[in-house]
C-alpha cells in the first residue's frame, strides 16, 4: 500500500491505494465520485476523462500515483456555487446528451478544448472529440451544445 494525496475539487484528499489502483478506481471507488464513468477497458470511451493539472487525461490511463501531489477537477466540480458551468448549461440546453453515460467525459473534454480555442469550428469540436465514444451516436447535439457553450463563454 502508499499513500496517495492530491486535491481533488477543492478538497485534499489522502487515502492509502494499493500501488496499481488507477486514478479512475481511486476517485469512484476511494472518494465516491461516481460522475466519473468506465466505459471500456481500452482506453478508447472517454467517458471517464477529468482534468488534472487543468487538462483533460483518460483517468483510466494513469495510475492514482501518477496523480499525487495534482490538483484533480472531475464532473462534480465543474458547476459552481449551485450554478452549472456553461458547458453543462449548454449540453441540457441543446438536448446534448440522450442516456447520458459519455456526457461527463464529453462535458471535461470540451471545457479542456474551449480553453484551447475558444471558436472551434465543427470540424475542430469533432476532431477534438475522437476519443470521446458516445453510444447512442448523439454527437450532432453534442457539437452544437459546445458551439453555444463557446459562444456564451466568449459573451
Ligand atoms: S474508461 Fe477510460 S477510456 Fe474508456
Ligand atoms: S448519450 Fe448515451 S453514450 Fe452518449
Amino acid at each position: 500500500m502508499l499513500t496517495v494525496s492530491m486535491t481533488v475539487n477543492g478538497k485534499q484528499v489522502s487515502k492509502e491505494v494499493e500501488p496499481r489502483t488507477l486514478l479512475v478506481q481511486f476517485l469512484r471507488e476511494h472518494l465516491s465520485l461516481t460522475g466519473t464513468h468506465v466505459g471500456c477497458d481500452t482506453s478508447q470511451c472517454g467517458a471517464c476523462v477529468v482534468h488534472v493539472d487543468g487538462t483533460s487525461v483518460k483517468s483510466c490511463t494513469m495510475l492514482a500515483a501518477q496523480a499525487d501531489g495534482a490538483t484533480v477537477t472531475t464532473i462534480e466540480g465543474l458547476a459552481q456555487d449551485g450554478e452549472l458551468h456553461p458547458m453543462q448549461a449548454a449540453f441540457k440546453e441543446h438536448h446534448g446528451l440522450q442516456c447520458g453515460f459519455c456526457t461527463p467525459g464529453m462535458v471535461m473534454s470540451a471545457v479542456d478544448l474551449l480553453k484551447h480555442n475558444p471558436d472551434p469550428s465543427d470540424r475542430e469540436i469533432r476532431e477534438w472529440l475522437q476519443g470521446n465514444i458516445c453510444r447512442c451516436t448523439g454527437y450532432h447535439n453534442i457539437v452544437k451544445a459546445i458551439q453555444a457553450a463557446a459562444q456564451s463563454m466568449r459573451g
